[in-house]
């Protein structure tokens, strides 16, 4: 079957800039599945449903229309929601947050299932997400769990967020993301783990070209 690298990890432990050299470098498709659910609760919000109602977030995730598309000169792959690029207003902190509380409801979940699955196709596909090694695909033969300190991902979020123009401080955008992880890692459905055969990998301290090296070596070792 089609060969699939899991990464999986907490917010700022650089899954989205590993995972898309990673697979630029492979060849493979990328799957960024933070996206769907920050897509969705876009897609809520922009509806003016209620969050908590469960039943209404679960028939916007059944028909909420998300596309990727890729940009042909900074490469940044646009999120397309509804017919509406969303890109930059799925960045932000508030998307993220939005994103980890539709997230828990697990009928959300379920309708992003096979939207993900569509993404294994010829040679190959990167997973990005919480839940890609446990729940999504149990039987990829390559996972990796990324980590990082709280106060380094805080750090590179921080700066990410600025390079976008987006006006944060640090200790707020810190506490916000323990937030998001203490939920994303206490809730009752998929909860942010490793899976128990992922390779960790503590990226604390290192540099892109060093995790892209350990992480493609959980592929070609
Ligand atoms: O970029 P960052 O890691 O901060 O966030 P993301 O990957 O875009 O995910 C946003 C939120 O979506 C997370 O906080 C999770 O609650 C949720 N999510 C999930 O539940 N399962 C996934 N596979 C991916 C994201």
């Amino acid at each position: 079957s089609v060969p699939v690298l899991t990464i999986d990890g907490p917010s700022g432990s650089g899954k989205g800039t590993i995972s898309r050299l990673v697979a630029e470098h492979l060849g493979w498709r990328l799957l960024d599945s933070g996206a769907l659910y920050r897509a969705v609760g876009y897609a809520a919000g922009a509806a003016g449903l209620d969050i908590s109602d469960a039943e209404a977030v679960t028939r916007c995730a059944q028909t909420t229309k998300i596309q990727f598309r890729a940009a042909p000169h900074d490469g940044e792959t646009r999120v397309i929601v509804n017919g509406h690029d969303a890109t930059d207003e799925l960045r932000t902190e508030t998307a993220g947050a939005a994103a980890s509380a539709i997230a828990s409801i697990p009928s959300v979940r379920k309708a992003l299932v096979d939207l993900q699955l569509s993404f294994r196709k010829s040679p190959g596909l990167v997973a990005d997400g919480r839940d890609m090694g446990t729940v999504i695909f149990p039987d990829a033969p390559y996972k990796v769990f990324l980590t990082a300190s709280a106060a380094e991902r805080a750090k590179r979020r921080y700066k990410q967020l600025k390079e976008k123009g987006l006006s944060v401080t640090l200790a707020t955008l810190q506490s916000e993301i323990e937030a998001r992880d203490t939920r994303d890692a206490s809730r009752a459905v998929a909860p942010l783990k490793p899976a128990r055969d992922a390779v960790l990998v503590d990226t604390t301290g290192m540099g892109i070209e060093d995790v892209v090296a350990k992480v493609l070596a959980v592929v070609n070792p």
